[in-house]
């Protein structure tokens, strides 16, 4: 090996080098993924806020369980006695009644209806019982709703309305005007 071999083999040894420290760097980052990409979300939040002249506000979580989602709600600032309480298409609260939240969220296309019912929209979750003092609290494990797919209802909407789901007018229970709405984010794993 003459003088100019050297360097040249010295010049290819460092190119490899670095390379090869390229390499393990991008291993290093594939070994350490998020939540989400490693075993799926399992958690979601929404925080309900006021809609224009109401003082209804709350929070929702959403939880991976064996059968579906668990839904856990607590909302405070109603009048007493049932509120309809969807899942929306658009998680948009941009505008003062709620309204650009869309409709309910119904990626299957069927008819608006009960929880309990096989054929509703996935963001039917019926409603949400106030007592005297205006909080209601509920709990319901949904087999509808996923954390991915068509249904997923992430970065969807949630509303709470100001009167009763009948459970059967179309599309929507009438159940009134906004009172409150929230976005649903992924949130941290228990
Ligand atoms: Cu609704
Ligand atoms: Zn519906």
């Amino acid at each position: 090996m003459n003088k100019s071999q050297s360097y040249l083999a010295i010049i290819v040894l460092a190119v490899m080098s670095v390379a090869t420290a390229n390499l393990f760097g991008q291993q290093a980052d594939e070994s350490h993924p998020n939540n989400e990409t490693s075993s799926g979300i399992t958690m979601a939040i929404a925080v309900l806020n006021p809609t224009a002249g109401n003082n209804v506000s709350g929070t929702i979580t959403f939880a991976k369980v064996e059968n579906g989602i668990k839904v856990v709600a607590t909302v405070s600032g109603l009048t007493e006695g049932k509120h309809g309480f969807h899942i929306h298409q658009y998680g948009d609260c941009s505008g003062a009644d709620g309204k650009t939240a869309g409709g309910h969220f119904n990626p299957t296309a069927m008819k608006h209806s009960a929880p309990t019912d096989s054929i509703r929209h996935v963001g039917d979750i019926g409603n949400i019982v106030a007592d005297a003092d205006g909080n209601a609290t509920l709990e319901w494990v949904d087999s509808h709703m996923t954390f991915e797919g068509a249904s997923s209802i992430i970065g969807r909407g949630v509303i709470i309305h100001a009167g009763e789901d009948d459970l059967t007018s179309q599309p929507t229970g009438a159940a009134g005007a906004r009172v409150a709405c929230g976005v649903i984010g992924i949130a941290k794993a228990e």
